[in-house]
């Protein structure tokens, strides 16, 4: 796939998970091991901490499984679940049924830069590997910031761009690139879609960038959590009352 840029690579983003979705959820246990699980539990576990109660927003949900997670917290009131793909949240709505959590989510259409909500309107905003998808990054994170009260938190869960360092550094991520288009046309039928998935890695930011763009938000406390060897991250940081009187 060529460098995708603005509008073209969201119309593409867009495509993609629209024909992968049926097969999204095998393709991330078979990739991940089945981990992928564990750090959404974690992650959810870190946006809720605040203390605070009320509604949750995750964006980018998906099939929805960050949702669930963090809907099933005490302290949650319910979890909207919004993406820019249809089908990814038909598939979102059935699994809630099934896991008997209907009355505790809500999937709408929307996308990440422009949130169709009002200030405030949350206590905590999840995204768990969507920002990598995302043509504006900081605008989003800023997007996310806005709709949550001052003192809840904005989590994002992403594969990231690992920094120099050891040997595995380099030889995770070029497995990566050689399995995961192997995997994608096994099991998704889309080889391409999956050379998409390292690219989109390569191009993005490190855990440690990240924090910056958080920061550059307007969070404060903002903390990294390194797993799976550091390809994967947990960025999260605190609304600030500050960041309305600006
Ligand atoms: C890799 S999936 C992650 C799904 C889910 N959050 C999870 O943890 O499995 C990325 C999702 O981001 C969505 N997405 C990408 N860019 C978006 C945008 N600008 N606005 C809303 N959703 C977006 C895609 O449609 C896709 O469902």
């Amino acid at each position: 796939m060529a460098q995708l840029r603005g509008e073209e690579r969201a119309r593409y983003v867009s495509r993609m998970f629209g024909c992968i979705s049926q097969r999204y959820d095998l393709l991330n246990t078979v990739m991940t091991g089945g981990m992928h699980y564990a750090w959404r539990r974690l992650a959810a576990y870190t946006a809720v901490g605040s203390g605070l109660t009320g509604a949750a927003l995750d964006v980018a949900c998906g099939t929805g499984d960050f949702a669930f997670d963090v809907a099933r917290k005490p302290n949650i009131e319910g979890v909207v679940g919004l993406d820019f793909v249809p089908q990814m949240l038909t598939l979102a709505r059935g699994k809630a049924s099934r896991q008997k959590l209907s009355a505790r989510t809500t999937f709408t259409v929307g996308d990440a830069h422009a949130l169709p909500f009002t200030d405030d309107s949350f206590i905590c905003a999840t995204v768990g590997f969507g920002v990598r998808n995302f043509i504006d990054v900081p605008h989003a994170l800023s997007e996310m910031a806005r709709v949550v009260q001052p003192g809840g938190r904005v989590v994002v869960l992403e594969i990231v761009r690992m920094e120099d360092g050891g040997l595995h550094r380099r030889v995770l991520p070029w497995c990566f690139q050689k399995v995961a288009p192997i995997l994608g046309a096994l099991l998704a039928g889309d080889g391409e879609a999956y050379s998409y998935l390292p690219q989109s890695v390569d191009e993005f930011l490190s855990a440690r960038q990240l924090v910056e763009v958080l920061e550059g938000a307007g969070l404060k406390n903002v903390r990294r959590r390194s797993l799976a060897l550091g390809m994967v991250a947990i960025v999260s940081g605190e609304v600030p009352a500050s960041l309305r009187e600006s």
